[in-house]
């Protein structure tokens, strides 16, 4: 036992487990560029609290990650939700766009775009 849990590189948290840590400010600052770029606030409104479409900071709040994933990546295209599999800026920053949700859930990430910390330079 001893033995594995040395042998257990630092990475261990490079899998999913990523989606358990806080986003750093640069990051929040890249996938809130990419969410505007890909402008889901067109559907959910402003600040992603809903609009013709619901609140995708409700979602994050009370599903699992494997839901948001279905969701994100798969859609609902009969209701109007896009599929973004096919979407490199969204599929592969997937984890980021999930932690920036989960953030704006519990508060730690306020709405509106975000501040760049002049030291993260
Ligand atoms: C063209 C309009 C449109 C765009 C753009 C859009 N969505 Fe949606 N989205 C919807 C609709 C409509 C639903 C509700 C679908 C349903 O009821 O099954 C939805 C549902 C969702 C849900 C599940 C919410 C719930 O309560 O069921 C999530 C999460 C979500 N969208 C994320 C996103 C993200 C992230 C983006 C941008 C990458 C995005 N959406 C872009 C229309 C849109």
């Amino acid at each position: 036992m001893i033995f594995i849990a040395a042998a257990m590189p630092i990475r261990t948290h490079a899998g999913s487990g990523q989606a358990d840590r806080p986003p750093s400010n640069d990051n929040i600052v890249s996938t809130w560029r990419i969410l505007r770029a890909v402008d889901c606030a067109r559907c959910h409104g402003k600040d992603y609290e809903g609009l013709a479409a619901p609140s995708i900071v409700d979602y994050a709040r009370t599903q699992s990650r494997e839901m948001f994933d279905r969701m994100v990546l798969d859609g609902d295209p009969p209701r109007g939700m896009p599929a973004y599999r096919d979407n490199p800026q969204i599929a592969g920053h997937i984890d980021d766009i999930y932690r920036y949700f989960v953030g704006r859930a519990n508060g730690t990430i306020r709405a509106g775009a975000p501040q760049p910390q002049p030291q993260s330079k």
